[in-house]
């Protein structure tokens, strides 16, 4: 697939990474030119390119930047008609220990409402940068998954097979407005991570038929 990245930060170079090695046509932008074509040139096939018009001929935008600069780095990307964007973002309060929106929506939704036409999936959200950075197996061998919610078919398929094709387990969790679950469960990721002091090697899967 044709992916853009959006972010050279933790997740968008663990993105890069992955992506890259699993053959993947990659670009990536940032905000600072120079660090994303630093991170492009570390692996083969992933291209640096501006902001302006980035999003042109991408089957796949994967948005790796905090929510609160969401909305205005998919803006800047150019088109989002009709392309899948995966929504990778947690909002949370600055000190990580909880969210800034939640109940009765969620990022990934006010993300959708100011991108029209965009086909929005939340995904990816509950895996640490160490966990997607390091490959899929975790270090007691199980697989990591991956749950991605939204509300165009064929655009959750994309997801899955993206998710898939990086080696993760992969679970439909339903419509976009399940991502209002899938962004707690990450805070609970990251407090059993941090708060609890487990570590960044954990990730949530589902167990049972
Ligand atoms: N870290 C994790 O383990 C983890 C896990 C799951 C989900 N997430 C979510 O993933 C997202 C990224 O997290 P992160 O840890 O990778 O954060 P990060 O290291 O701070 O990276 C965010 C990147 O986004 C860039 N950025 C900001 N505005 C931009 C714009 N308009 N256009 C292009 N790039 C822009 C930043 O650029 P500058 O370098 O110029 O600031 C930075 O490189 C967050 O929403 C977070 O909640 C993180």
């Amino acid at each position: 697939m044709q992916v853009l990245v959006i972010g050279a930060g933790n997740m968008g170079s663990a993105f890069v990474k992955q992506l890259s090695a699993a053959g993947h046509q990659v670009r990536v932008t940032a905000r600072d030119a120079a660090k994303a074509a630093a991170l492009a040139a570390q692996y083969p096939g992933v291209q640096a390119v501006a902001t302006a018009g980035a999003a042109q001929g991408q089957d796949v935008v994967v948005l790796a930047t905090g929510y609160a600069d969401a909305v205005g780095a998919l803006q800047a990307v150019g088109n989002l008609q009709g392309k899948t964007v995966v929504d990778i973002t947690n909002p949370l309060t600055a000190d990580y220990m909880g969210l800034t929106l939640g109940h009765s929506t969620s990022a990934a939704e006010e993300i959708a409402k100011a991108v029209p036409g965009a086909n929005v999936v939340k995904a990816f959200n509950t895996l640490f940068a160490q966990v997607l950075a390091q490959g899929a197996t975790l270090a007691d061998g199980t697989q990591a998954t991956v749950f991605y919610a939204g509300d165009d078919a064929a655009a959750k398929q994309t997801v899955q097979t993206l998710a898939a094709s990086l080696g993760f387990a992969t679970t439909d969790a339903g419509g976009l407005q399940n991502a209002r679950y899938l962004e707690p469960l990450a805070g609970l990721n990251i407090y059993l991570g941090y708060g609890a002091g487990r570590g960044t090697g954990i990730a949530p899967t589902w167990v049972g038929k």
